[in-house]
């Protein structure tokens, strides 16, 4: 076990396309997994990437904790990575949240993005899994899928207004969303 090394915006890792995972289920996928766990949980974040930690491949590590599921919808999710996502928008609905990322630490932003998904890919241990989000999960499987496309949450806001830092948020109010 290991803590990795988190990228901060403006390292070029974040912009790249990450590559597919070649070997599911191998030692060393494993071993990666097991130490985004580990890292991500020491920042208290709710996904991390493999790009954030300076690895180009296609899988992150995300939960709900019970704090941030909003419903039966959206239940708490114990932790698991996604390997290959694939993630497909269901219905128009779109949603807002103000998220944060661990690779622009100390800041919040209102980010739109499709209410429901489909997602398919292969967990942590290899096996394929597919199901439908909605709530924070959707929130933050998308999240985790456009940092493997090179995509940091402020390229989606439409309102830049609406990024600020989390201690002025706490202090003043953040508006619609988690
Ligand atoms: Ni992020």
């Amino acid at each position: 076990m290991a803590l990795l090394k988190i990228a901060r915006m403006g390292h070029p890792v974040l912009l790249g396309r990450a590559e597919p995972v070649q070997e599911p289920g191998s030692p060393a996928i494993r071993q990666l997994i097991e130490d985004m766990i580990e890292t991500m949980h020491d920042a208290s974040g709710a996904g991390l990437a493999a790009p954030q930690v300076h690895v180009p491949l296609r899988l992150f590590v995300y939960h709900v904790p019970a704090q941030r599921s909003t419903g039966d919808d959206d239940p708490p999710r114990e932790v698991d990575a996604l390997i290959n996502p694939v993630l497909t928008p269901i219905g128009d609905e779109m949603t807002t949240c103000t998220e944060g990322c661990l690779s622009i630490p100390g800041l919040r932003g209102a980010v739109p993005r499709p209410a429901r998904i489909r997602y398919e890919g292969l967990d942590r241990n290899g096996q394929a899994v597919s199901g439908e989000a909605s709530g924070f999960l959707a929130v933050v499987l998308q999240h985790e899928q456009d940092h493997l496309d090179g995509i940091l949450y402020p390229m989606r806001m439409t309102d830049l207004s609406r990024l600020g830092y989390e201690t002025e948020y706490a202090r003043f109010g953040m508006g619609v969303g988690a």
